[in-house]
């Protein structure tokens, strides 16, 4: 059985613990507790194949950024996150990219970018052009998705299995 090893990354509350809660135990996680960090496990069918995701929910906050440089040295593809209604937590997400390439001493690294939150609609700061855009400029896949309504979530996972398979 095939090992894929995922990072969820992005600023404090943008929902990285709700999605991966969502995509690993199909509930939401209403309650806003800050990860230090936490790792799942889930066994599925992509593309035919049973594979095991191991994925690692990051901290937002800034105090526990010391574990950083070993986890994106280990992670074989990265789900950056930021919400659809926070300006900072977009602007963010270029800082984390350059991190990863960093460490990892890459060019182009398996790469999923949510705008996560998108059922917020009336508190939209970020246009689904500007995601689209920074996806493109990253060399992201990119999705807006509601970890709340389950919209979008499994697909973050399969397009980055899709992609690791492709490198
Ligand atoms: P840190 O662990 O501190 O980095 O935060 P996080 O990115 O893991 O955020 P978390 O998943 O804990 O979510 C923060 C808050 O936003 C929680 O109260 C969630 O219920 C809420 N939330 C997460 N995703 C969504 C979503 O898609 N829609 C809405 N409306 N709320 C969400
Ligand atoms: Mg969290």
């Amino acid at each position: 059985v095939r090992e894929y090893k995922f990072v969820v990354l992005g600023t404090g509350g943008v929902g990285k613990s709700a999605l991966t809660v969502r995509y690993v135990q199909d509930f939401f996680l209403i309650r806003y507790d800050p990860t230090i960090e936490d790792s799942y496990r889930k066994t599925t069918l992509i593309e035919g194949e049973s594979v095991v995701l191991e994925i690692l929910d990051t901290a937002g906050t800034e105090q526990f950024t010391a574990m950083r440089d070993l986890y994106m040295k280990n992670g074989h593809g990265f789900i950056l996150v930021y919400s659809i209604t926070s300006q900072s937590s977009f602007v963010d997400l270029r800082d984390m990219h350059q991190m990863i390439l960093r460490v990892k001493d890459v060019e182009k690294v398996p790469l999923v970018l949510c705008g996560n939150k998108c059922d917020l609609v009336d508190q939209r700061v970020i246009s689904t052009e500007q995601g689209t855009n920074l996806g493109l400029e990253i060399g992201a896949s990119f999705y807006e998705s509601s970890a709340l309504q389950g919209l979008n979530v499994e697909e973050l996972f399969v397009d980055l299995v899709k992609q690791v398979n492709k490198m």
